[in-house]
C-alpha cells in the first residue's frame, strides 16, 4: 500500500514527519492515512534518539481535514462515534509523544489538520497569503471532534474559539499569531530553516527553564477559563442568542458545537471528548449533514465539472463591459479584483459612467476595509477600470461582457456595433435576464461568438453565473464564458437558451403564487414569513421589492406569454407597480423602506387591491406548499427539457443564484427526500383545491416513476 507518511531524522536530534496523501491534491486524513499515523505514532513513543518532531506537507497546502467520503457515507451512529474516539485517542497519543513537536502550517490548515495541530506542542505559519487555519465542521453540519472542540479554548480562550468554531471561519495567519493559536508567524522564504530555528531555539529555552511550565503559554487564558464562571456564562450565553438569530434553529451543529465546548471547559478535557464524540455520532448521521455535505461536493464538483465538447476556452487578457448600470459597474469591479485584467467600462452617458465607476470604487473600499485589500493594492486594481464613452481600446478586448438596457432591439444593435471594434475572435457575452441570446446575435457578424452571461444581483455577493448557450453558440464561447466565470471565482452551470432560463423561470412561478396568495387574502407578513421560516433568505414578495416590482412584472409577462397554461398574474399587478410604487429603489413597494432598510408591510397596498387581510393564523406547511411544489414542478420540466444537465445542477444554480437554504440540500434534493409520490399527491390536491396551475407535469409523473430526479437525471460525478 502507498505510504502518506515519510518520517526523517536529521542532525540536532530534530525529526521530521512528511505528510503527502498518496495520489491526492491535498492532504487527507482517509482511514488508511490514519492507520498509519497511528501505526507510526505507537514507533515514535518509543524512539530515544529524537529531541524534537516537526509536522510538515509534501504539498502544496498542509492538511484539508479529515476524508468527506467516509463521513459521507457513514449512517450507523456507533460507528460514527467510534471514528470520532479512534482520532482522539491518535492525537492524544501524538500530544503525549516523549518529545515536543511542531505543526508547520503553510497554505490551508482545516479541521483535522488543525486539530492535530492543536494537539502539537507549538504550531508556527508561513506568511504566505493563502495560510488559513481554521474548523469548518459546522458547515457540513457536524463539529470538531478529534479534540479541536476541547483544545482550542484552552488555546486561544472561550470567546475566540466559539467565534471560529461556530462559524466554520479560517483565519490568517496574521490574526492565528494575533489570538495565540500559533506561536509564531515564519517568512515564507527559507520556512523550513525557519520552522528549524524556531524548533531549537524553543528547546533551548526550555532546557533552561527545565522544570518550569511545559512551553505551552496562555497562561492567563487558563485563569479566565478556570477562575471566572461568571464572565464565561456571559460568553456562552450571547454566543447562544448569536447562534440561534443566525441558524433559526434550521442548523443543529452550531448549538451542539457549543455545548460541547461548553462541557469541555467547565467539566474538563474528558467530559469534553466523551461529549464531542457523542454529539458528532448523532449529527454526522442526521439529515442535516447529509444535505450539508452533498451541497458542499456539487459545489467542489461545479468548480471541475466540464464545459462543453467541440472547442476550447479561449484565453482572456483584456475585457470590456458594456453598461455602467446596477450590474456593469459590479461586474467591471470583479474583473479587476478576481482577474486582474484591464477592463474597458463604456456607457453613453456620462454620468452613469460616474456612477458606475463609483459603485466599483465603493465594493474596493469594502474590501479594504475588511482587510483583504491594501490601499495601493486598490489603487492599482481600480485603476485597471477605464471608463470609455466610445469603443476606442476595444481593439485588444477577448471578451466583451454587455449590460445595458433590456431591449432586444438596442442589444442587437449594440451588438452587431461592437463586433465591428473587437477582434474577430473575442467572444460576446450578455447579461440579458430574459431575452433570447440566439435573437441577441441575429444581427452580429459570426454570431457562434454570442453567448449568455447571466450574474446575478448583486454581482459581488450572488455566486452562480448562467452560461446560456444558443443552438447556434460554439462550444468555444461556452467554454470561454464558463472558464471566465471559475476565474472571477463564481460558479458556472451550463443552461439552454429557453424562455427564463432556469433560475427566472423557477422563482417566477413561485413568486407569482406568492401574488396569488396575497389575492386570496393572506397578510404580506404572513406570505414571507413562511418562506423565510421554511429556509429562504427572504421572502417572495420582498424579492420582489429588490428586484423591482417594474422589473419582476417585465419578467412575469415575457414568462406568461411562453407559458400560458401555468404563469397567471393578478390583474391588479399593473395597479401596485406605480411609478412611486417599484420596489426598494423607490422606497415603497410591499413593503415601506427607509433607505435602503425594509420597514413594515405597507397597509396602503391591501387598499390598492381592494381587499383586506382576511386569512387569521394560516398553516406555514401549507404556504411553503403553496410557493415550493410548483418550482418543484417546473424544475421537473426543466430537466426534461434539457435546460439544464442535471439535478445536481439545478440544485447548484439554486443555492448559488437565489440563496435556496444549503441545508435542505437542494431543490431536487429536497423533493426526492420527501418522495415525489407524495409531492404528485399533493399538487393534485392543489389542483382542484386552488387552480389548475397546480396540475403535476408530465414530466414530474415520469421523474417520480423513475425514481426521483437523482435517479432520473444524475450528471456528473455528484450522485450521492
Ligand atoms: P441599468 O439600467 O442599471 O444600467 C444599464 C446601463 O446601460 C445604463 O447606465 C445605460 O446608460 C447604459 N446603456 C444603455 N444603452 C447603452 C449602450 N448602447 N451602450 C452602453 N451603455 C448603454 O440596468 P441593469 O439593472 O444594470 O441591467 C443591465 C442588464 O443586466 C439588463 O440586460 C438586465 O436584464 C440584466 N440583469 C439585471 C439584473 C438586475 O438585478 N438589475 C440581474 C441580472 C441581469
Amino acid at each position: 500500500m502507498p505510504s502518506d507518511f515519510r518520517l526523517a531524522v536529521g542532525g540536532n536530534r530534530l525529526a521530521t514527519l512528511s505528510f503527502d496523501s498518496a495520489g491526492r491534491k491535498v492532504n487527507v486524513f482517509t482511514r488508511e492515512a490514519l492507520h498509519e499515523l497511528e501505526r507510526l505514532v505507537g514507533e515514535l513513543a518509543g524512539r530515544r534518539d529524537i529531541g524534537c518532531l516537526v509536522l510538515l506537507s509534501g504539498k502544496e497546502g498542509f492538511i484539508a481535514g479529515a476524508d468527506l467520503d467516509g463521513i459521507a457515507g457513514v449512517t450507523d451512529p456507533v460507528e460514527a462515534e467510534a471514528g470520532a474516539r479512534f482520532g482522539q485517542r491518535l492525537f492524544a497519543a501524538w500530544e503525549a509523544l516523549p518529545f515536543p513537536t511542531v505543526a508547520a502550517i503553510r497554505g490551508v490548515c482545516l479541521g483535522g489538520g488543525t486539530e492535530i495541530s492543536l494537539a502539537s506542542t507549538w504550531r508556527v505559519a508561513s506568511d504566505r497569503p493563502d495560510t488559513r487555519i481554521g474548523l469548518p465542521e459546522v458547515r457540513l453540519g457536524i463539529l470538531p471532534a478529534w479534540g479541536g472542540s476541547v483544545r482550542l479554548p484552552r488555546r486561544i480562550g472561550v470567546g475566540a474559539a466559539l467565534d471560529m468554531i461556530l462559524t466554520g471561519r479560517a483565519v490568517s495567519g496574521r490574526s492565528a499569531l494575533k489570538s495565540g493559536l500559533i506561536d509564531a508567524l515564519l517568512p515564507e522564504a527559507r520556512f523550513l530553516d525557519q520552522v528549524r530555528d524556531f524548533a531549537l531555539e524553543r528547546l533551548d529555552r526550555r532546557r533552561k527553564e527545565a522544570g518550569g511550565g511545559d512551553g505551552h503559554g496562555g497562561g492567563w487564558k487558563e485563569l479566565l477559563l478556570e477562575k471566572n464562571p461568571l464572565g464565561r456564562k456571559i460568553v456562552f450565553d450571547q454566543a447562544r442568542k448569536k447562534t440561534l438569530e443566525q441558524t433559526k434553529g434550521q442548523y443543529p451543529a452550531p448549538l451542539r458545537a457549543l455545548e460541547v465546548v461548553r462541557v469541555g471547559v467547565e467539566d474538563g478535557p474528558r467530559a469534553g471528548f466523551d461529549a464531542e464524540a457523542r454529539s458528532v455520532a448523532e449529527l454526522a448521521t442526521g439529515r442535516v449533514a447529509k444535505n450539508l455535505i452533498h451541497v458542499f461536493r456539487l459545489g467542489e464538483e461545479s468548480k471541475r465539472g466540464p464545459g462543453v465538447p467541440g472547442g476550447e476556452a479561449r484565453p482572456v487578457g483584456a475585457v470590456a463591459v458594456l453598461g455602467a448600470g446596477t450590474m456593469g459597474g459590479g461586474i467591471a469591479q470583479l474583473v479587476a479584483q478576481e482577474a486582474d485584467l484591464p477592463v474597458r467600462l463604456k456607457d453613453l452617458d456620462p454620468a452613469a459612467l460616474a456612477r458606475g465607476m463609483e459603485h466599483a470604487a465603493g465594493l474596493f473600499d469594502r474590501l479594504v476595509k475588511k482587510r483583504r485589500l491594501t490601499r495601493a493594492e486598490e489603487r492599482r486594481k481600480m485603476a485597471l477600470i477605464q471608463p470609455a464613452l466610445d469603443y476606442s481600446g476595444f481593439g485588444r478586448v477577448d471578451l466583451v461582457i454587455e449590460a445595458i438596457v433590456e431591449k432586444l432591439a438596442v442589444k442587437q444593435a449594440v451588438f452587431a456595433e461592437v463586433a465591428a471594434a473587437v477582434p474577430e475572435a473575442a467572444v460576446l457575452a450578455s447579461n440579458t435576464s430574459s431575452l433570447p441570446i440566439g435573437a441577441i446575435g441575429e444581427t452580429t457578424p459570426r454570431r457562434e461568438r454570442v453567448v449568455g452571461m447571466h450574474f446575478f444581483n448583486p454581482v459581488h455577493r450572488m455566486p452562480l453565473v448562467e452560461v446560456i448557450a444558443a443552438e447556434t453558440t460554439a462550444a468555444s464561447a461556452v467554454n470561454t464564458v464558463f472558464a471566465f466565470s471559475r476565474r472571477l471565482g463564481k460558479t458556472p452551470v451550463l443552461v439552454r437558451d429557453t424562455p427564463g432560463f432556469l433560475i427566472n423561470r423557477l422563482l417566477m412561478v413561485y413568486s407569482t403564487e406568492a401574488l396569488w396568495l396575497l389575492d386570496e387574502g393572506h397578510a404580506i407578513e404572513d406570505i414571507d414569513r413562511a418562506m423565510v421560516d421554511w429556509g429562504m433568505p427572504v421572502g417572495p414578495l420582498a424579492l420582489t421589492d429588490e428586484v423591482g416590482i417594474d422589473v419582476a412584472g417585465h419578467v412575469a409577462r415575457f414568462l406568461q406569454e411562453s407559458f400560458p397554461d401555468r404563469v397567471a398574474l393578478p390583474p391588479w399587478l399593473a395597479r401596485i407597480a406605480a411609478p412611486d410604487r417599484l420596489g426598494t429603489k423607490t422606497g415603497r413597494g410591499f413593503y415601506r423602506y427607509d433607505g435602503r432598510e425594509r420597514k413594515e408591510p405597507d397597509p396602503a397596498v391591501y387598499a390598492l387591491l381592494g381587499l383586506a387581510p382576511r386569512v387569521q393564523s394560516p398553516d406555514p406547511g401549507l404556504l411553503a406548499d403553496r410557493m415550493v411544489l410548483p418550482m418543484v414542478n417546473e424544475a421537473a420540466r426543466c430537466l426534461a427539457e434539457g435546460v439544464v444537465r442535471s439535478a445536481g445542477e439545478l440544485d447548484v444554480a439554486m443555492i448559488f443564484g437565489t440563496g435556496f437554504p444549503p441545508f435542505r440540500g437542494g431543490l431536487c434534493r429536497w423533493a426526492d427526500q420527501e418522495g415525489l409520490g407524495q409531492v404528485v399527491a399533493t399538487l393534485e390536491r392543489l389542483e382542484s383545491a386552488v387552480s389548475e396551475r397546480y396540475r403535476p407535469a408530465e414530466a414530474l409523473r415520469d421523474t417520480a416513476a423513475a425514481g426521483g430526479f437523482y435517479a432520473r437525471f444524475p450528471g456528473g460525478a455528484v450522485t450521492s
